[in-house]
């Protein structure tokens, strides 16, 4: 089957290594814009969005994680946040979150960057919130690193399609 999208999720990877290229404000509000037309429950939108640049505060960022190399060699960060105000179903505005970070990562794709989703950093999300200058009424669901691939050479793979299907009625 052919189709740009299909073509995108399956060669989508999770992006570690990017060269020194920037990414311009106008990439980086288009992927938020995808972002932002991903499916939430009763069209709730209960996400909003934290870019970063700023050399140091992507330092500071970086000793809040394990992978913290990855996010120093980032062009830019998108911290996805839930706004905790606004939630109308904890389950259902997270799972929102989550198909607005696919939709991120599908559009870092479409626009030939890298990126990858960062949950490790969720360990120190109040931390986080402090180095953005938030309060408390944001919670993290990821950081999304990105830039311009340093390589294509991810190799990633999948249970078996079988194991998958429970059943097919
Ligand atoms: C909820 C979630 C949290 C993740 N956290 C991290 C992380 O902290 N660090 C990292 O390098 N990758 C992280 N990943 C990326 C996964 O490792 C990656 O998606 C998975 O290995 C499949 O590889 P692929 O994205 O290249 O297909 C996370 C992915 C998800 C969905």
């Amino acid at each position: 089957m052919k189709s740009p999208v299909l073509e995108a999720i399956y060669r989508r990877r999770s992006i570690r290594e990017f060269t020194d290229n920037a990414i311009s404000r106008e990439q980086l509000h288009e992927i938020i814009k995808a972002g932002i037309w991903a499916p939430s429950g009763l069209n709730n939108q209960p996400w909003r969005f934290v870019i970063v640049q700023n050399h140091d505060i992507k330092e500071q960022l970086a000793q809040q994680t394990h992978y913290g190399h990855i996010v120093r060699d980032a062009n830019a960060l998108i911290a996805v946040y839930l706004s905790k105000d606004d939630i109308y179903d904890t389950v259902k505005d997270i799972q929102s979150a989550g198909a607005c970070i696919q939709n991120i990562l599908l559009a870092a794709e479409a626009l030939d960057l890298g990126a990858v989703w960062l949950g490790q950093i969720l360990k120190n999300k109040l931390e986080v919130n402090k180095i953005l200058g938030l309060t408390d009424n944001f919670d993290l669901m990821a950081v999304i690193a990105l830039g311009h691939p340093a390589h294509r050479n991810q190799k990633s793979k999948r249970k078996e399609f079988s194991e998958l299907l429970l059943k097919e009625i």
